[in-house]
């Protein structure tokens, strides 16, 4: 008997199992599939029994053994892949425990996780419980989803876990608790109603915790805080409520998209079953590939503002490049949750009625409202470069005859006008997939970049050592795009108030380090630093609401 690892891979045919996933045929003495990570007609994954393992020699160029195959296709860990396969292979998973002491860490991570939602349910007080149910939460919801209540202390939830007999390294590495620079040990998450979040398999690899408007708090404290990632806790892999609603998706062959734990349960609970909410994070490839398999449309249904409309784009071109068949629910109320509790019939009905990516480009680029000739000209030119990316002719043609009616231009006109505009990459690469850049740097990025495209404020721009010219091809090519035809009163304009979007943005950056800096004073009780450090943060605060010429906002 050797490792699980080896007797895996002994015990089970690495064709059986990944057959059990996607067609495959025969090739030779190996077998050949359509590789299930990339998109492609024919095959270029190939599976080698003789070697115990597969490789795709077409977009991905990745390979490995029946496990990376696993925890790839389902989503998981290493640990979670290896349970799986070792149940199949009829290993008795105790082996997995009593194994190496690499397995033993997994287990001590998922059962801190475990002791953390027991706790933290134990926790909740009928505040809490006041303001979870006047949100519109109901108390089934509450249970099923594990909701809990961090108390506001600096290490109750420690001493729970030691209680449990988990060891400070154990603890440390689950993430529920930091080291402060003197070495003493602080619960992570407090005064906060917390939300378990489940790994593909239903197991509770980390948190999101909502800062409680009742409780204590600066005025400019995150909104949530998230685990950090750990061994089992990958963010760009977790999509929230994916555990329960797999089955309702495949069903219907849709996934509603939303944004955060609330918008989730709401939905949810309201009836809409389909969906799946990113958490913290923008979305990402695996979170459409792991969604893709089992659905084939996807509706974009996030926030009504400006922000909310940029991440319905994103996601869109994403979506595209996935091969998901789009829609979008654009509502009038502030975001699903808010819909959810006050009309919950009205999301359902919004559910079933999307709009097709093709209504929401023409709405927010060419809508009725726009009348000035150049203002059309510029929107057109937008949708045709988004026509030029799209993967179907016949899709391409029908917008193509949309825009020729909302312009008055002929089809024929349009199409040597789309052909002379340049595409990001490729004649018909998806658009944006790259990886996203941290929102926050990307937001600096973007707006001092078109500041310079608008040639204004070079100075300013100078005076930015850390500034990196980092941006994706789109948002280059839109402003290219953009600033072919403006006049040099919008021009300035549009430079002043990008000026002072930057201004504050660097204020907020301020704000963070000063925040790191309070943090670590309380935590070694350094009042000195404190104090110097509160008082900055109250002068910066102060600047960040104040416009230029002195007045408070
Ligand atoms: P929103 O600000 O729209 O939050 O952020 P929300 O879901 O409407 O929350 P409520 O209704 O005020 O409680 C959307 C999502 O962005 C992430 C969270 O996942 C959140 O649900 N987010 C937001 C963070 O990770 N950190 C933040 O500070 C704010
Ligand atoms: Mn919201």
């Amino acid at each position: 008997m050797g490792t699980v690892v080896e007797d895996v891979k002994d015990k089970l045919d690495v064709v059986e199992v990944i057959r059990s996933y996607i067609p495959v045929f025969p090739a030779g003495r190996n077998f050949k599939a359509c590789c299930p990570f990339h998109k492609e007609k024919t095959p270029s994954f190939m599976i080698s029994p003789e070697r115990r393992n597969w490789h795709c020699f077409g977009g991905c160029n990745e390979g490995g053994d029946v496990i990376s195959f696993v925890m790839k296709y389902e989503n998981v860990e290493f640990y979670d892949a290896l349970k799986l396969l070792a149940e199949r292979a009829g290993i008795d998973s105790a082996r997995l425990r009593s194994g190496g002491s690499e397995y033993k860490k997994y287990d001590a991570l998922y059962a801190a996780q475990e002791a953390a939602v027991e706790f933290f349910r134990a926790n909740m007080t009928d505040d809490i419980w006041e303001y979870a149910l006047g949100r519109g939460l109901t108390r089934e919801t509450i249970a099923e989803f594990e909701i809990g209540y961090a108390p506001p202390s600096s290490d109750l939830l420690l001493r729970h876990l030691v209680k449990k007999g988990l060891s400070m390294q154990d603890i440390e590495s689950s993430g529920l608790v930091f080291r402060t620079e003197r070495g003493t040990y602080w619960d992570r998450f407090r005064g906060r109603l917390m939300f378990p979040l489940y790994n593909h398999v239903s197991k509770v690899v980390g948190f999101t915790g909502r800062i409680m408007p009742l409780a204590f708090a600066p005025a400019d404290i995150a909104k949530y805080v998230n685990s950090p990632e750990t061994p089992i806790f990958q963010k760009s892999k977790i999509l929230y409520g994916f555990h329960k609603s797999k089955g309702a998706i495949r069903e219907a062959g849709t996934a509603v998209l939303v944004e955060g734990q609330m918008d989730f349960l709401m939905s949810y609970q309201s009836g809409v079953k389909n969906v799946i909410a990113t958490s913290g994070t923008a979305l990402t490839a695996d979170h459409l590939l792991a969604l893709r398999r089992i659905s084939e449309k996807l509706l974009l249904c996030f926030d009504n503002d400006e922000a909310g409309q940029r991440a319905i784009e994103r996601g869109i071109d994403l979506a595209l490049a996935h091969d998901f068949s789009v829609g979008i629910i654009s509502m009038k109320d502030k975001d699903p949750a808010d819909i959810a509790k006050n009309d919950p019939a009205l999301l359902l009905d919004l559910v079933a009625h999307p709009q097709s990516a093709r209504e929401f480009y023409f709405n927010r680029y060419l809508p009725q409202s726009l009348t000035n000739p150049d203002d059309r000209k510029r929107g057109a030119r937008f949708i045709l470069l988004k026509i030029k990316a799209l993967q179907s002719p016949f899709e391409q043609s029908a917008w193509l005859c949309a825009l020729s009616m909302a312009t008055g231009v002929t089809e024929h006109v349009l199409h040597a006008e789309m052909e002379r505009l340049e595409a990001p990459v490729g004649p018909k690469a998806p658009l944006a997939i790259a990886a996203p850049l941290p929102p926050r740097a990307a937001r600096k990025t973007l707006i001092i970049d078109r500041i310079a495209k608008l040639g204004g404020n070079a100075e300013l721009v100078a005076a930015m050592p850390d500034y990196a010219v980092v941006v994706s091809p789109i948002a280059d090519l839109r402003a290219e795009l953009e600033t072919h035809e403006i006049t040099p009163e919008d021009r300035a304009a549009e430079v002043t108030s990008l000026t002072e979007e930057l201004r504050k943005e660097l204020h907020r950056e301020r704000l963070l380090d000063i925040k790191a800096r309070i943090l670590t004073a309380q935590a070694t009780r350094d009042d000195e630093a404190l104090k110097i450090a509160l008082t900055e943060f109250d002068n910066v605060t102060r600047q960040l609401h104040t416009i230029p010429d002195g007045k408070r906002k």
